[in-house]
């Protein structure tokens, strides 16, 4: 948390005079003393700020202490000069009124010391920034080079400032500096020629000498000895605590900072240069013929090289300084000077020179730190005047410089004490009258335009006629005499006229700040400040630009044979300027008082500082401000600056601006006596009561700067929300009229899908429709073609020989075909089905068809042969066909036995008487009836037997007796088995088991086997209840004899037993029979 402080906290004596109590001159230097000695070099007189110089440098203008002061109340901290710069600054910035820093005292009492310190502060608190940085930086770096060329060592100062000047520093409204102007006044020019004892010339003599490198002063022409030059004074060269040679460099480097090139500092060193080699010519008398004496230059050298540095032709300024040329009214009179009248020439040119190349300087930084901006300004201007001086021989200068500090002190009484004192009587506020001394006297003493010193210098100036100082000085003992200021051995005012302490040659004024006794020896020409033209012409004639630039009026184009103005013409106009310009802004006083005479620190010369203090009026000041307010303000800025404090005031007053700030003081609870209500003002009493409202204002601010911003934050985070909202329905609606625009193309797309399907589906419709109308008609058409065309062919057939070819194919073909048909008919084989022949086919395309024919002709042909057959013949010939099937290629015996009729019954048994009783035995019909061998098993011969098959037995009988051996059912029957050969053998096989198997099987052996085999099989197939007969042809097969079983094997036989079978016994269990080989 921030701590409050007051100017009251650890107070060293009063820190605010106007709290002194008792309040008498000796507890006021008593106060001033003990601060000063607790190093307290600052009080305040309300808000002037007193200020003593300590003449040693103390640790309160660190960056810490511009931190502290910075934003404060003016009397919250202990008095300090930040402390009013503070002030002012914020005043200029918050407040919109221009500020003037009047900084006023001795000479040496520390004004320079404290305009910086203020311009320092201002730029070390106002805004930052690489452009507002850099013109802070001229601003300050204009002072060192003003400083060097303007500043001189004095008995009182080391660093006396010997030329008036004012800052203005122009802010924006936000308070940063955006350039400003310098204003100098009356440069001390006498100083380059002449110094006092104890004192020097510019500092920039001995700073160039001291510090410039032997090449630039190789090329300056100059010597780094003082000695060797007449215009500086010898016996303070160096001033101790000064490094010229330091200082130098610092001015350099500031020039170059303010924008200095570095031809424009080369010419202002040569021009510095130039002035010393002036002092270095000196004259001798020559005599003429006349009587006269002349001036001649003794050692050419200086001349030649000053002429060299400034590119002016030698004989030029020779003659220029050996004679004068007077011009008047179309007349030119040229006269010789004499060596007196030589070394006044030389001298004002060397003023000339330096006081203008001075001017040009400030003119040159002022084009450098101008704002650039052409926006209204505000400023703030800083009065850094020489202060009051008093020496042991004063003269023009002084007078000058004395007659400034009194129109300060002028306007400083203005405004603090006439000013105020008015002020509450025209307010109608109770008061009682404060005695101060005015000096509106002296000042009138000295610029009255009729009757002051400087309208009577004038005018003695103007005057034709001898004129001298003492003709000037009469005529001021003659018109001053009686004024009460005014003091001179020789006026009429008698009480003067056994004052030895007044010299005959001098007057005295009575300034303000104490008595100061004037030599008039000098105040004409100094006011007159006249260079021969021969000289500015001269100059003029230069082959160097800064010169001519310095001496336009030498331009022989341009004469101008009216006087120039006056010197102290000119600075009284200058002064009045100032001091009009001053009263337009608000005031803040800086009152430097010097603690001694000794330049020394820790001294606190009493006398010395109560004169001071008296003559600056400041107990008058105390009084005032005791007596008085310590604030006042129009009743309409006061209502606006603290309305906000009051609800019933705030935001608006309606009635009279006085209504409302009584409302207002009322409401706030301020005591009734700590202001009153003037006419048109309120005044307010003790600084508290201000400090009081103005830290409810502060506060009342920030509540409503947060207010502010809470609006503000709200209207934004509104106004970015709406937008917000705003954006999202663009977007929205963009994006929408984005997604329709798709589903709307969609859809189309679909719809142009189903269009074009619909239509494609219709036109295909359409298109099948037409296809198929087409098509009808086509077909129509065709028909209709093909139906003309055939009746048209029809009709013209015959007429076609296109068909000629088809008629003469089918012609041939029928043709070939009956004569094919009719040949194989004439060629018909016989009607044999055995007859193989077949008429050769004619043509090879019939080839399938003669094939078939055979086919159809042979069935045809067989059919026609069966068809002849008896029942019996069928059935024979169903025998044979039944034996072809048994038989045919199984049996080698087959073949012989086709041509065989089966005659069935060869032994017409039913005849024969002699098998009477065997047929009748026999009562079934007979199917065969042969006789075969019964081969034996003992020797394999056969023994005949009859054979009668009939469809149910085969019955067995003795060939010789007709007796019946056996009769086995054909159902006992299992199997036949036959050889494969031409033998007549065959087995007939029992079931076993069979009644008949008892005796076993038969071997037996037939010339009709083939017969009689295909019968037995014919009868077993035919009978439904019985199993189809097996017949075997085998070349090795079983026999079942009654005992056992004997295999019978057919081998081929050998051609020598001829062609007769035999069957022999192998052994008991093999018959072999031998077959011949069929042929
Ligand atoms: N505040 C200060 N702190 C330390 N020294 C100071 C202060 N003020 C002045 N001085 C010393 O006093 C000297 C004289 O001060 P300054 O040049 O400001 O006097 P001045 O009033 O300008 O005199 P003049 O009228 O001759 O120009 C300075 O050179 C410096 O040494
Ligand atoms: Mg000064």
């Amino acid at each position: 948390m921030e701590v409050k402080t007051s100017l009251l906290d650890n107070m060293i004596g009063v820190g605010d005079m106007v709290l002194l109590e008792p309040l008498t001159e000796d507890s006021f230097l008593e106060n001033l003393k003990k601060r000063f000695d607790h190093n307290e070099i600052y009080t305040y007189i309300g808000s002037v700020v007193i200020s003593l110089n300590p003449y040693r440098s103390l640790p309160i203008y660190t960056p810490d202490k511009v931190e502290e002061y910075r934003n404060r109340n003016f009397y919250e901290l202990s008095p300090h000069i930040y402390a009013l710069a503070d002030e002012a600054y914020r005043s200029l910035r918050d407040q919109d009124k221009d500020q003037c820093i009047l900084i006023t005292g001795e000479s040496g009492a520390g004004k320079t010391e404290a305009s910086k310190l203020v311009m320092s502060y201002v730029a070390a608190v106002c805004g930052k920034g690489q452009e507002v940085n850099k013109v802070k930086e001229q601003l300050l770096q204009s002072n060192p080079v003003l400083e060097a060329f303007g500043n001189a060592k004095t008995v009182r100062n080391d660093n006396s400032s010997r030329f008036g000047k004012y800052m203005d520093i122009e802010f924006d409204f936000k308070g940063d500096p955006l350039g400003g102007v310098i204003s100098n006044y009356l440069l001390e020019k006498s100083r380059v020629v002449k110094q006092p004892r104890g004192e020097r010339n510019f500092h920039i003599f001995y700073q160039l000498l001291s510090g410039a490198s032997d090449d630039t002063l190789k090329k300056l022409k100059l010597e780094r000895d003082f000695s060797k030059y007449n215009y500086l004074s010898l016996d303070s060269a160096t001033v101790s605590g000064l490094d010229d040679a330091a200082n130098f460099r610092t001015v350099r480097n500031a020039m170059q900072i303010v924008g200095f090139m570095e031809d424009e500092m080369q010419s202002v060193l040569e021009l510095v240069a130039a002035v010393l080699k002036l002092g270095n010519i000196e004259f001798k008398p020559e005599s003429r013929c006349n009587g006269m004496d002349e001036s001649r230059i003794k050692d050419k050298n200086d001349l030649k090289e000053m002429c060299e540095l400034l590119g002016i032709e030698q004989s030029v300024l020779e003659r220029a300084f050996s004679y004068r040329t007077v011009e008047a009214k179309m007349e030119k009179v040229s006269t010789t000077l004499n060596v007196a009248q030589a070394y006044y020439a030389r001298d004002a040119l060397a003023k000339n020179l330096y006081s203008r190349l001075f001017s040009w300087l400030v003119t040159r930084i002022n084009e450098s730190i101008k704002a650039q901006a052409k926006t209204r300004h505000k400023v703030m201007g800083v009065l850094d005047i020489y202060g009051f001086e008093i020496f042991e021989d004063n003269s023009f200068e002084q007078f000058i410089i004395n007659y400034c500090n009194e129109k300060l002190q002028q306007i400083f009484i203005e405004l603090t004490l006439r000013e105020e004192q008015e002020e509450y009587i025209r307010e109608g506020i109770e008061w009682t009258n404060i005695e101060y001394f005015n000096n509106a006297v002296i000042c009138d003493l000295i610029e009255n335009n009729q009757n002051g010193i400087l309208a009577m210098l004038d005018e003695e100036c103007l005057r034709p006629g001898t004129v001298t100082d003492e003709t000037f000085l009469d005529k001021l003992n003659t018109i001053c005499a009686d004024h009460q200021h005014f003091e001179s051995r020789l006026s009429k005012n008698s009480k003067f006229l056994n004052d030895h302490s007044l010299p005959h040659n001098c007057f005295r004024i009575q300034h303000y700040a104490g008595k100061v006794l004037y030599r008039v020896e000098g105040f004409v020409d100094k006011n007159n400040d006249l260079l021969y033209r021969d000289l500015s012409q001269a100059m003029y004639k230069a082959n160097h630009s800064l010169i001519k630039q310095l001496f336009p009026e030498g331009n022989p184009v341009k004469v101008n044979l009216k006087r120039p103005p006056t010197a102290g013409f000119q600075f009284k106009a200058s002064v009045g300027t100032l001091m009009s310009n001053l009263q337009t802004k608000n005031p803040n006083y800086i009152r430097c008082i010097k603690p001694n005479d000794k330049k020394a620190s820790h001294i606190f010369n009493e006398s010395l500082v109560c004169h001071q203090a008296r003559y600056l009026g400041l107990m008058e000041n105390v009084r005032v401000r005791r007596a008085g307010y310590a604030f006042r303000q129009a009743y309409e800025p006061c209502l606006e600056r603290y309305k906000m404090l009051c609800k019933n005031t705030w935001p608006h007053w309606k009635g009279p601006a006085r209504q409302g700030v009584e409302v207002l003081m009322t409401n706030l609870q301020v005591p009734a006596e700590e202001y009153s209500y003037g006419r048109s003002k309120i005044f307010i009493r003790n600084p508290r009561t201000l400090f009081f409202l103005e830290e409810k204002r502060k506060q009342c601010l920030e509540d409503l700067a947060t207010l502010i911003q809470k609006i503000y934050r709200g209207w934004k985070c509104r106004s970015h929300f709406l937008l917000l909202k705003k954006s999202q329905i663009v977007v929205a609606s963009w994006y929408r009229r984005y997604a329709q625009q798709k589903k709307y193309q969609k859809i189309k797309h679909s719809t142009t899908v189903v269009q074009s399907y619909t239509r494609g589906w219709q036109a295909r419709k359409l298109l099948r429709e037409l296809k198929y109308q087409k098509k009808c008609e086509e077909a129509v058409t065709t028909i209709a073609a093909f139906w003309h065309g055939t009746q048209v062919r029809r009709e013209y057939r015959k007429f076609f020989r296109a068909n000629a070819g088809k008629k003469i194919y089918n012609f041939t073909i029928q043709r070939i075909m009956q004569k094919y048909f009719l040949g194989l008919k004439s060629k018909l084989p016989s009607m044999s089905p055995i007859d193989k022949t077949w008429p050769a086919r004619p043509y090879s395309f019939l080839d399938g068809v003669h094939a078939e024919l055979r086919r159809i002709f042979h069935l045809w042909r067989c059919k026609k042969y069966r068809s002849q057959f008896t029942e019996e013949k069928k059935a024979v010939y169903e025998e044979k066909l039944e034996a072809s099937e048994l038989f045919k290629d199984k049996k080698a015996l087959y073949p012989s036995s086709v041509r065989q009729p089966f005659k069935g019954d060869y032994l017409e048994i039913s005849k024969n008487p002699k098998y009477q009783k065997l047929s009748s035995a026999v009562d079934e019909k007979i199917l065969l009836a042969d006789v075969v061998n019964k081969i034996n098993r003992a020797n394999g011969k056969g023994s005949p037997r009859l054979f009668l098959l009939t469809k149910k037995n085969v019955v067995l009988a003795d060939q010789k007796t007709g007796q019946l051996k056996a009769n086995v059912p054909l159902t006992d029957l299992a199997s036949v088995s036959t050889s494969s050969q031409t033998d007549g053998f065959f087995a007939l096989k029992l079931k076993e088991g069979s009644a008949s198997a008892i005796k076993g099987d038969f071997l037996l052996s037939s010339d009709h086997l083939i017969e009689m085999i295909t019968k037995l099989h014919r009868i077993s197939s035919m009978a439904a209840d019985r199993e189809k007969l097996n017949i075997d042809i085998l070349d090795e097969f079983l026999v079942q004899f009654k005992q056992d079983k004997v295999c019978v094997k057919f081998i081929q036989g050998s051609p020598k037993n001829g062609n007769s079978v035999s069957c022999k016994r192998k052994n008991n269990r093999l018959l072999e029979v031998s077959v011949p080989a069929s042929s």
